[in-house]
């Protein structure tokens, strides 16, 4: 994925101020950075979901394998299909079963949706990558609200999965979420790269450093500096950065 000349407002408010990124394919890329910076602006930006919001507006270029999801006439539900995402805190359908919850992206687009045993194979597949099918399998017909938080965060990312997306984005997705789900999820996070892109927001320095390859640290809507997550934090280039990194604001 490569990103261009970024700039996203909420209204008057400049919220991603001339990002240009590459984000390499296959990787884990983190985006760290204090509160307020632009970090969810941004990444809801890769995949259009900033202009869901009444004021929104983007300017720029964010190009998947070489076309840009912003040109005219690119739908942006295809994209979302393509750029999935995972958000802070669980979001499951309540009033869905489990199993619904993970085929409820498989609808959406499509004229031929595929068959009850067909979405079931996906539905299978889905929730074994994202860890949870073991711990859900003799149950899938019961509501996701069931669930602890965990298991609805690893739902929410299996759902995603469902329509095999190029790209998946997490923002801050174990924010709400115990150290032993943290755990599931970090490792999960982990393993998923091998087969797509990553981007994951946190401010959790550690959670960057545990997962990602990667590092861009944000600072009022403008990205500082983006390298090797090693080399970001043992040897930062930028004044800021290293302020942020060893705690001095944040
Ligand atoms: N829905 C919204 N309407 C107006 N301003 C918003 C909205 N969401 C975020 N902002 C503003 O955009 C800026 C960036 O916010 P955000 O991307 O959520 O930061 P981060 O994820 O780094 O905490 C902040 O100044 C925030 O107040
Ligand atoms: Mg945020």
């Amino acid at each position: 994925m490569r990103v261009d000349s970024l700039d996203a407002y909420f209204g008057s408010v400049h919220a991603v101020k001339g990002v240009g990124m590459l984000v390499h394919d296959r990787q884990v890329t983190a985006i760290i950075g204090p509160s307020g910076c632009g970090k969810s602006t941004f990444l809801r930006c890769l995949n259009r979901m900033h202009e869901t919001v009444p004021t929104a507006r983007v300017e720029g270029e964010v190009e998947l394998d070489g076309r840009d999801i912003y040109a005219r006439g690119v739908n942006a539900i295809a994209v979302r299909k393509h750029i999935g995402m995972v958000f802070q805190r669980p979001t499951p359908f309540p009033t869905m079963s489990i199993r619904d919850n993970v085929a409820a992206g498989l609808r959406v687009i499509d004229g031929n949706r595929p068959s009850r045993r067909e979405t079931d194979e996906i539905v299978e597949q889905a929730l074994t990558r994202a860890a949870l099918w073991n711990e859900v399998k003799d149950r899938l017909s019961t509501s996701a609200i069931s669930l602890s938080g965990g298991q609805q965060q690893r739902l929410c990312i299996a759902r995603a999965l469902a329509t095999e997306p190029r790209v998946l984005l997490l923002d801050e997705p174990t924010a709400s979420l115990d150290p032993i789900s943290t755990q599931a999820v970090e490792e999960l996070v982990y393993e998923l790269r091998t087969d797509m892109t990553i981007v994951i927001v946190t401010h959790n320095m550690q959670q960057a450093a545990r997962v990602s390859d990667s590092t861009a640290f944000f600072l009022n809507g403008e990205l500082v500096e983006m390298s090797a997550t090693n080399d970001i934090f043992t040897t930062p280039q930028d004044d800021r950065t290293e302020a942020y990194i060893t705690g001095r604001f944040g």
